[in-house]
């Protein structure tokens, strides 16, 4: 006999995304992402505004879901939504919302790591198959930047993380530095399609272990931009593409040699990208490359999953919601959240 379906309905909204999704048995039925674009004149996410458009957004983004889906809530099982890290004022508007729901409605919460939420989108059901563990996922945002060694959904080990910038940082500075609107990390990939990435030569740190930092890159660049500029005021203009194709190598690099060493290490067979940066279409093909010269299977998920979105959030919902994992009004919208781990023996 067939189990019930599991409907989960998340509520993502720990940044500048207000994201609701839904999903029966891992396979998405609705994924609906508002994007704020009130932060782009100020050049960064000002949470105070994000915030506050997550209160204006939350309902209708709920309504495009469940009407997309077509359900309604009494058909839900399970409320999903991220619990932390992010911004602290943005986070609570979602864990309110959600706690609210779950008590109108009489419904479990399950409360949910947003980068876990990234490295699970990898399980989300579609047309291709899941990794096997041990799974590597190299997991690149705004935020965060780390390795992440899986033997089971949540049997995961942070290996190595930035101990400054994140990768999506080291972008959107750099695109900042050379007068780009936020988020500059899409703009970079844009231009560098038509540039030489080997024009200019940037440094690759040297940070022990499976760690990162990206902060002296980020020096380096902004002394190498302010000497041209002072040559030549219209330096940037003129090089535009040859140098977000050069910056974005040495990212891309510094990514990807790390992570192989890692992998080579733990003697990984499948290998994943996640986070916002995973849609960087230089670091895709990268990755990609890297699978072949080792023989490894590459998953990186669809650009939907990859940037911030709810359905990472109902996929991490189901999956806790299955093993019992569910939550409870006493939990509080945490900015420093750690992972939900448990060991598989
Ligand atoms: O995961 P995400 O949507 O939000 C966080 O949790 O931070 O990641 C956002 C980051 C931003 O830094 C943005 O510039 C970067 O992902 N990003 C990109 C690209 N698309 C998004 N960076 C480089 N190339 C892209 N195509
Ligand atoms: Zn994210």
């Amino acid at each position: 006999m067939k189990a019930n379906p599991i409907v989960i309905l998340a509520i993502e909204s720990s940044c500048d995304d207000t994201a609701v999704a839904v999903m029966c048995d891992g396979k998405i039925l609705a994924n609906i992402v508002t994007t704020q674009q009130i932060h782009e004149k100020y050049g960064g996410v000002v949470p105070e505004l994000a915030s506050r458009a997550h209160q204006q957004n939350i309902v209708p983004v709920m309504h495009e879901a469940l009407k997309i889906a077509e359900i309604s809530l009494k058909d839900i099982d399970a409320i999903a939504y991220t619990q932390g890290p992010g911004l602290l004022g943005s986070l609570l508007v979602g864990a309110s919302f959600a706690k609210g729901l779950s008590l109108a409605l009489n419904k479990p919460l399950v409360n949910v790591h947003h980068m876990q939420g990234h490295i699970l989108s990898h399980f989300i059901v579609g047309e291709n198959k899941a990794p096997q563990f041990p799974f590597l996922c190299l997991t690149v945002s705004g935020g965060h930047t780390q390795i992440v060694l899986l033997k089971d959904y949540f049997d995961m080990t942070i290996i190595g993380e930035t101990l400054d910038d994140a990768a999506g940082e080291a972008f959107d500075k750099s695109a900042k530095i050379l007068g780009l609107p936020y988020p500059g990390g899409p703009l970079i990939d844009k231009y560098a399609k038509e540039g030489n990435p080997l024009k200019f030569n940037f440094p690759t740190p040297r940070i022990p272990n499976y760690d990162f930092s990206f902060s002296g890159l980020k020096t380096a660049f902004l002394n190498f931009i302010n000497k041209e500029q002072q040559k030549n005021t219209t330096f940037i203009q003129e090089n535009l593409n040859d140098i977000c194709a050069s910056i974005q190598y040495r990212i891309v690099i510094i990514l990807i040699d790390k992570f192989e060493k890692a992998a080579k290490e733990h003697h990984i067979n499948h290998i994943g990208l996640a986070g916002g940066v995973a849609a960087n279409s230089a670091l895709r093909t990268a990755f990609e490359q890297l699978a072949i010269k080792n023989k490894w299977t590459a998953f990186i998920p669809p650009f939907e999953f990859c940037t911030d979105n709810a359905a990472m959030i109902a996929m991490v919902g189901y999956l806790k919601y299955k093993i019992g994992k569910v939550g409870n009004q006493a939990q509080v919208a945490n900015a420093r959240m750690e992972f939900d781990v448990y060991k598989s023996s």
